[in-house]
């Protein structure tokens, strides 16, 4: 889709003309031109319609012959005063979810918000653009047939607004999270004969012409190093387990990162604790936390993000040949606190842990994972939520607020010390489950903060919102690339 941004509105040779109204029928002075031209198209229009202004409602009436435009589309924006940018991304997400499925290929919006909305004309348009674009997502690499019938796409999206230099350059930054949004969302969607270890490892590489310093380290040297938790997830696998290690030194001075640590594990049979045929589709989706960080990273880049991060993503496949870890085993990690595998579908926390604790020997100064961990974590909360836990009501506070300006819900869970006895090992320093089925997604969490420390860290279990189940307003079915957009938030307050 190519997006513009334009002053003045621009005339109108084809497509929908997109204006709006605000609550109890307010239309703006575009609505109002876009009434008098049609010769009074709308306002007949809303005689006969439910139309109030409430924030998504949407009134279309075909275009007079004359008029160069398709068709006229009536956009509610609600209470000016409740009108906020995630708003503006949600409505502008729902305008295109409309006009491709009435098959438009362009469309001009012409959208003033109302002064009393207190946003700029700028900010407003690089926003209502961003929702469109991550809404109008989706992934036909696959499809040989009936293309037409996938393949409805805006083609052309242009944006009127007073200020069209602070637009573009506003977009400039939206446009980044954005690539890497939907990158994230296309790494998730490769089946996983596709995306293995060392596919994700190249596409993760090729990161490098944006100015990410990647580096991969393979089995041998994962060895020699003692990766034995993530290594033992991988050894039931034909597919060579991948470490890949992203830095991005934007920051004036040199100085210790943050560290982003995704778990990859490209699929996820179960192991030797082989899931159910029904539990295992989907599997592909569980490098979802890898994909967030990748996503991050890349956009960082783009951005010039000034601040030093690095990325750790372990990238495994959980099979179960002969060679494969068994329930009963005890690894050593890599920070060589010893693990009893009681279940090999509790895997993604053995592939952090030594991922965490390699981040950690990097010297961060804080810690982000994402993973699908658990799904006892969507029983807790679906998936219009993730579960977030933390060691340091700091560091969570600021990641909290830095998920409300993305939009992406995280809820915070417990992992307070009084649930550490559920991982106390018969005859290790710890196992790999809890022994009940109580919990969860809470235990999972303990298990990963023993390898954090005195770290300030944030955990993001993704397991159910990483998958998008039915189509929403704002996000179509699919994967949602959520991790993304809130890592970057963050970032934004430990920049310097
Ligand atoms: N990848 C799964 C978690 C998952 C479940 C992700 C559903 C997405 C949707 C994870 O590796 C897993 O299998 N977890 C087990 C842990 C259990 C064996 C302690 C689970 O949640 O059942
Ligand atoms: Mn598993
Ligand atoms: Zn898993």
């Amino acid at each position: 889709m190519q997006i513009s941004f334009a002053a003045p509105a621009p005339a109108i040779e084809a497509g929908s003309w997109v204006v709006a109204a605000s609550e109890g029928r307010a239309l703006t002075p575009a609505a109002i031109k876009a009434d008098k031209a049609s010769g009074g198209a709308l306002t007949r229009a809303l005689k006969f319609a439910r139309f109030t202004g409430k924030s998504g409602e949407m009134l279309e009436v075909l275009a007079p012959e004359r008029l160069g435009a398709s068709r006229i589309l009536l956009v509610g924006l609600g209470k000016p005063a409740s009108l906020d940018l995630k708003g503006l991304e949600v409505i502008g997400a729902q305008i295109l979810a409309r006009l491709e499925s009435a098959g438009e290929k362009s469309a001009t919006l012409e959208i003033e918000v109302p002064k009393s909305a207190k946003l700029k004309s700028g900010d407003a348009a690089a926003h209502l653009a961003f929702g469109a674009r991550l809404r109008s997502y989706s992934f036909e690499k696959y499809r040989t047939r009936n293309l037409d019938e996938y393949k409805r796409h805006l083609e052309t999206l242009r944006l009127a607004t007073s200020d069209a230099a602070a637009a573009r350059k506003a977009w400039q930054g939206l446009d980044a999270v954005a690539n890497g949004v939907l990158f994230a969302r296309d790494l998730v969607n490769e089946p996983p004969n596709v995306l293995y270890p060392a596919e994700f490892a190249r596409r993760a590489k090729a990161l490098a012409k944006l100015g990410l310093k990647v580096e991969v380290l393979g089995e041998a040297e994962m060895k020699k190093q003692g990766f034995g938790a993530l290594l033992g997830v991988g050894q039931g696998s034909e597919r060579e387990s991948q470490l890949v290690v992203m830095q991005w030194n934007g920051a004036r001075k040199k100085g210790e990162p943050v560290a982003f640590v995704g778990k990859g594990v490209c699929f996820d049979s179960g192991g030797l604790s082989l899931k159910p045929g029904s539990g295992m589709m989907g599997m592909k989706g569980d490098m979802g936390g890898a994909a967030a960080v990748t996503g991050a990273m890349m956009a960082l880049a783009a951005r010039k993000a000034k601040v030093n991060a690095v990325g750790v993503i372990g990238l495994v496949e959980n099979m179960p040949d002969g060679g494969a870890i068994r329930p009963d085993d005890v690894l050593t990690s890599l920070s060589g606190q010893t693990i009893e595998v009681l279940n090999t579908d509790a895997e993604g926390r053995l592939v952090l842990a030594d991922g965490l604790h390699y981040a950690k020997t990097l010297g961060c100064t804080h810690l982000i994972n994402a993973a699908t961990l658990t799904g006892a974590c969507v029983v807790a909360l679906g998936n219009l939520n993730a579960g977030l836990f933390s060691n340091d009501d700091d560091t969570c506070e600021k990641f909290q607020s830095a998920m409300r300006s993305s939009g992406e819900k995280f809820w915070r869970l417990p992992c307070t010390d009084d649930y550490r006895e559920q991982i106390k090992s018969q005859i290790a320093d710890i196992r790999n489950t809890g022994g009940t089925r109580w919990g969860g997604a809470i235990t999972a969490a303990m298990f990963l903060k023993e390898f954090v420390g005195e770290t300030p860290w944030v955990h993001l279990d993704i397991a159910g919102a990483a998958w998008n189940e039915d189509a929403k307003p704002w996000l179509a079915k699919g994967p949602s690339g959520i991790g993304v957009r809130s890592i970057i938030e963050w970032v934004r307050s430990y920049s310097a």
